[in-house]
């Protein structure tokens, strides 16, 4: 991973729908990320925001009796009011109807047309008016003719517009995507991205003279700038890319990650890059397309009344807490190549199993015992100088190995992999409980030192373990470390050294995770 300034971006969300959890999902998915590299000491911006843009949003501020921009700034606020509601820390919310981003957009496409890059032409497609997308012949007729998301017949389509000189950059984008196998994952939608390239690629319009809701293109304001083209910028105009005076922000460029849903990895994976190659600007690090949740085992529909919303959301926030439901889309969500269900039962299930029964019940045992036996103040480690190997357990590189391999997934963005790394580590510190029981050891005055280093063990493991969790579960992971006499301050690899915790300090017994009664359904008004 590149070093100095890390950025992530989430795809920025359509104000005509409300939030779901599609979109608290890529947005908590880059949350952790930028919690945990910020915690590894790094410079890190993370930004996400509302694309506001276009035909749709146009046509309903007309049904709701308004002005677009009253329409977006209505729904933009309710995204921006979800960000709490999650724990999300994004350092920026880019709307794409504020000025500073239309400003930067219409210096970008003046750019492209003075170098040739953007040209008025003819063009005749097949359009699919609910995503706002042209498709190819190939592709319209493997679509049978139909939007692949909506299901409504595509349209065949002919407009005098400005286009951007796609067809320019295959070569460059072939050779992008053969020399940086990472630039686009995971891996089977890669394979997508290159076979579609393989058939060639057309120019694209950038703009529209359909609707008026939009920016307007520079020195020819007939034509409003396509949506899309607007929107991909947005991760550019929040650094202040397309400003003469670019400022400070401009160190985060190029991003680490964009993150994305897998529907609209071609904008990120192929127009978007392009367009960076005609500006001369470098290109991202990865596009990161995550998969689709789904729910009950179907496509998540209203209709069907499995549609994980707002309301359905809070429901389990206010059973389970917010970093249960954190944990739950950080191990369990569609960052692979496959959707992902979200059921009530399996959120039960994963609760009680890793949260209660594993992360809850291993600090608490561990903080009781030391309650119990040293009155609440860590024992010593290796009382005689010496450490005392108990039952061929050498925790120190035990908890080493955990930190470090946590950490390098968490790079990759490998979220269940960097938690499942922890939760391996504070199984072991139970197996090891079971194992030298030390309940009994305590009954043995002679035995005190050794009972003394067991639990020293088992606490400094846990206090690690809290290090590298509180990325995803920021406030009970927090509550565990003031509980274990505060968090060490500095980079996270210094903090989960082993040895950190003094012995004296004074542990208090801890609480985490109630066990609870199942949330049975969905939707409170589920059939
Ligand atoms: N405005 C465009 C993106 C422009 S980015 C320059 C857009 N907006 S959207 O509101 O439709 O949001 C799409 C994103 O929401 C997906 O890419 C994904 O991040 C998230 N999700 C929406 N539904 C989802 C699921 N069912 N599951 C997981 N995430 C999905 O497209």
């Amino acid at each position: 991973m590149a070093d100095g300034a890390l950025y992530i971006t989430t795809p920025i969300y359509y104000v005509n729908d409300k939030p779901h959890i599609g979109h608290a999902y890529t947005t908590t998915v880059c949350d952790v990320w930028a919690r945990s590299m910020r915690a590894a000491g790094h410079d890190v911006f993370f930004l996400t925001g509302t694309d506001e843009h276009g035909v749709k949003v146009e046509k309903s501020a007309a049904e709701h009796d308004t002005t677009p921009q009253e329409w977006a700034d209505r729904n933009a606020a309710e995204f921006q009011k979800v960000l709490a509601v999650f724990g999300l820390t994004n350092d920026d919310f880019i709307r794409t109807t504020e000025p500073r981003h239309t400003r930067q957009v219409q210096a970008f496409v003046e750019r492209l047309k003075a170098t040739g890059d953007v040209y008025l032409g003819r063009f005749e497609g097949w359009y699919d008016e609910g995503q706002e997308e042209y498709h190819t012949d190939t592709k319209a007729r493997e679509l049978d003719y139909k939007s692949p998301v909506s299901g409504r017949p595509l349209v065949r389509a002919e407009e005098q517009n400005y286009y951007f000189r796609l067809s320019a950059y295959q070569a460059r984008l072939e050779a992008l995507f053969a020399e940086r196998p990472e630039f686009v994952r995971p891996e089977a939608r890669r394979n997508e991205v290159l076979g579609r390239l393989r058939e060639g690629l057309q120019d694209v319009p950038v703009s529209r003279t359909n609707f008026r809701w939009g920016i307007a293109m520079p020195d020819d304001p007939e034509h409003v700038i396509y949506v899309w083209i607007d929107a991909l910028f947005n991760y550019v105009t929040a650094l202040g890319l397309g400003d003469a005076e670019p400022g400070p922000r401009q160190r985060y460029w190029p991003a680490t990650y964009h993150v994305i849903g897998k529907e609209i990895l071609w904008f990120h994976a192929v127009i978007w890059p392009a367009l960076l190659m005609a500006l001369e600007l470098p290109l991202p690090g990865c596009v990161y397309a995550h998969s689709f949740w789904i729910a009950d085992g179907q496509k998540m529909s209203k209709s069907l009344g499995n549609f994980v919303d707002l309301p359905t959301i809070e429901r389990f926030l206010g059973h389970y807490g917010l970093d249960a439901w954190r944990f739950y889309m950080a191990t369990k969500g569609p960052l692979g190549a496959h959707d992902a269900d979200f059921s009530a039962r399996h959120f039960h299930e994963v609760y009680t199993t890793d949260l209660v029964n594993t992360v809850g019940n291993c600090a608490s045992r561990v903080t009781a015992m030391i309650g119990k036996y040293f009155d609440g103040a860590v024992p010593t480690e290796a009382p005689d100088g010496s450490r005392i190997l108990v039952a061929e357990h050498d925790w120190p590189a035990l908890a080493s190995g955990a930190s470090e391999s946590s950490l390098e997934a968490i790079e990759r963005l490998d979220l269940a992999g960097s938690i499942e790394q922890v939760l391996g580590l504070v199984r072991r510190v139970d197996g090891f409980i079971n194992l030298t029981e030390p309940f009994k050891l305590a009954k043995d005055p002679g035995r005190r030192n050794e009972l003394g280093a067991i639990l020293y063990q088992c606490v400094e493991s846990v206090r690690i373990a809290a290090h590298l969790l509180e990325a995803t579960m920021p406030e009970r992971m927090s509550q565990l470390l003031e509980a274990l006499g505060g968090r060490i301050a500095g980079p996270l690899a210094d903090a989960v050294r082993w040895g950190g915790l003094q012995p004296g300090t004074q542990v208090a017994k801890v609480a985490l995770f109630p066990r609870l009664e199942a949330l049975d359904q969905l939707a409170p008004s589920a059939p």
